[in-house]
């Protein structure tokens, strides 16, 4: 479970941009690296430690006493200590190192031999200080089918020396110890350190192997979470990308999405990851919930006969706006039927997103119990989107920035042109926009695994991306 956790953040570090169709990319930094290099290495040693060696025995001749039984048992790495460590990217993979680390060892002693008539034997306890402890890691990541695997991975580890205390015991058995297990502890701690390490790495491959491949927004669409290609390592940062298009949930509609320019956006930053969110995730967002609505009606519409804090609409509320509606029905109940006719249009520039959206309004009565369609307004609105990550979410909220409207028909005689931009202007600022934006408050959820949060977020613009930089950070861990 820890070691989910922890191979996770490498996952993270690994997340980005090679763009077999990625429209979203993790790219993990130096500081992410290092920050992932520190949290990998905690976590293999409290998930390690206690770690129990295999027992040595061996038959010894020792002078003057002849041939003595010995044995090691309860051999066990208590604890470890690491000064010093690096994570370095290359050409073959994820390097991870650790050097001169130490260790300290405990274990049980015992031996027989025959004297004469006798047996003799004793036992006790030993402590062990491990000595320049090297371990050198190398894990290389590949995409296989829209998975991560661990492709190869590699694990070495050599100690320098060790220097063994031995309680009690006959005078001779120091030495007896040193010459007859010396080389084979050292291997021993060896053989299991790696072994151990490489377990890790195996338990790393399974846990991105589970990684789901696409996560569910609501009950009409998902988020495809595909990787696409393999990761790229930079200089000191890993890349990974992963498709990021909205899919409709439990049916056929294909969404797809066309590929923009796939510059370049990373800058040096000194948070851990950069996820850049390219513009075709919302367009098929936005996309995905059009095409759904077709399928259903048609168009996406929206009928509004309240306003957000519930009070009914009423042709009496618009009769200095719309007199001729009044003079006709006075005090009819009065509903709104938004129409939007195509896919709104997603932009994404250094300054922020625009939007464009194209919006028919027909607006009903209610007369004597029969609705009745009145008159209807088209209309190109063009919004400005900010964005806000949330918990987890990446959230944002629409603000009018201008507007086009027509009338496209009326049954109450033409209107004059200021009316319908005056109509059409409250019909976006009261309802239409705060309709939008009650949803996209609750916002999308960031493709970062669930055990880990975001801190200390910034978001920039890019050309047709958004760049969401975050340090990351565990439950249990503090921030970094
Ligand atoms: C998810 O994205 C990948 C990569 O672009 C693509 O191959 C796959 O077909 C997509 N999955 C679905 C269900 O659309
Ligand atoms: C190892 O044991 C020594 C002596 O008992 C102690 O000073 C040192 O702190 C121990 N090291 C670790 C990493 O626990
Ligand atoms: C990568 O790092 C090395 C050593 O720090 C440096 O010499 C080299 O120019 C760097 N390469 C790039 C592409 O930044
Ligand atoms: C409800 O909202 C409308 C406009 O959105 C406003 O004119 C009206 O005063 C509000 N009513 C209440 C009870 O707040
Ligand atoms: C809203 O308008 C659409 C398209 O004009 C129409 O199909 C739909 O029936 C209307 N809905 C209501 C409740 O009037
Ligand atoms: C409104 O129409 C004018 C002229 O057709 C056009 O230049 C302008 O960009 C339009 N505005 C919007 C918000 O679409
Ligand atoms: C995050 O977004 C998801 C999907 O829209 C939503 O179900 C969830 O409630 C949101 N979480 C928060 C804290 O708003």
């Amino acid at each position: 479970m820890v070691l989910t956790k922890v191979l996770l953040i490498l996952v993270l570090c690994i997340l980005t941009q090679s763009n077999n169709g990625g429209h979203i990319s993790i790219l993990v930094s130096k500081t992410g690296l290092e920050s992932a290099k520190d949290f990998l290495i905690n976590r293999v040693i409290s998930t390690t430690i206690p770690l129990q060696l295999p027992e040595i025995e061996k038959k010894v001749r020792i002078p003057l006493i002849g041939k003595v039984r010995m044995g090691l048992s309860n051999i066990q790495i208590d604890s470890v200590d690491v000064h010093s460590s690096k994570i370095e990217t290359g050409k073959d993979g994820i390097f991870l190192s650790v050097s001169g680390a130490t260790a300290n060892l405990s274990m049980d002693w015992s031996y027989t031999y025959r004297a004469s008539f006798f047996e003799i034997s004793d036992h006790g306890d030993a402590f062990v200080k491990v000595k320049g402890i090297d371990v050198k890691t190398t894990v290389t990541l590949l995409d296989d089918y829209g998975s991560l695997k661990v492709a190869s991975r590699e694990s070495d580890c050599t100690v320098e020396n060790i220097d063994i205390h031995i309680n009690g015991g006959a005078s001779w058995l120091y030495q007896g110890v040193v010459d007859a297990f010396e080389k084979t502890i050292i291997s021993t701690v060896e053989n299991t350190v790696s072994k151990k390490i490489l377990e890790k790495m195996k338990k790393l491959d399974s846990f991105l192997q589970s990684l789901p491949k696409e996560r569910k927004i609501d009950d009409s669409a998902a988020v495809n979470l595909t990787f696409t290609g393999n990761p790229v390592l930079g200089n000191s940062s890993v890349k990974v990308a992963i498709s990021g298009l909205f899919m409709p949930k439990g049916d056929d509609v294909k969404v797809s999405g066309s590929h923009s320019s796939p510059s370049s956006f990373f800058r040096e930053v000194n948070r851990m990851v950069t996820i850049s969110i390219e513009e075709e995730v919302f367009n098929s967002a936005t996309l995905v919930y059009f095409n759904l609505v077709l399928m259903q009606a048609k168009v996406m519409h929206l009928v509004i006969g309240e306003t957000k804090n519930g009070s009914i609409l009423s042709t009496s509320d618009w009769k200095l706006i719309l007199p001729e509606l009044y003079k006709h029905y006075p005090d009819d109940k009065m509903m709104l039927n938004m129409s939007v006719t195509s896919p709104p249009a997603v932009k994404i520039t250094e300054n922020g997103i625009d939007a464009t959206i194209q919006l028919d309004i027909a607006i009903d009565v209610q007369d004597s119990g029969k609705v009745l369609s009145v008159a209807r307004i088209s209309s190109v609105v063009n919004v400005v989107c900010s964005a806000e990550i949330v918990d987890e979410n990446l959230t944002g909220s629409l603000r009018l920035n201008d507007f086009n409207a027509t009338m496209k028909w009326s049954k109450i005689g033409v209107f004059q042109s200021d009316y319908v931009q005056a109509a059409t202007s409250r019909v976006l600022e009261a309802l239409f926009l705060p309709y939008v934006n009650t949803r996209l408050k609750r916002g999308f959820p960031l493709p970062i695994p669930s055990d880990f949060t975001v801190k200390n977020i910034e978001i920039a613009y890019a050309n047709s991306a958004i760049l969401v930089r975050t340090n990351i950070g565990t439950s249990t861990s503090t921030n970094h």
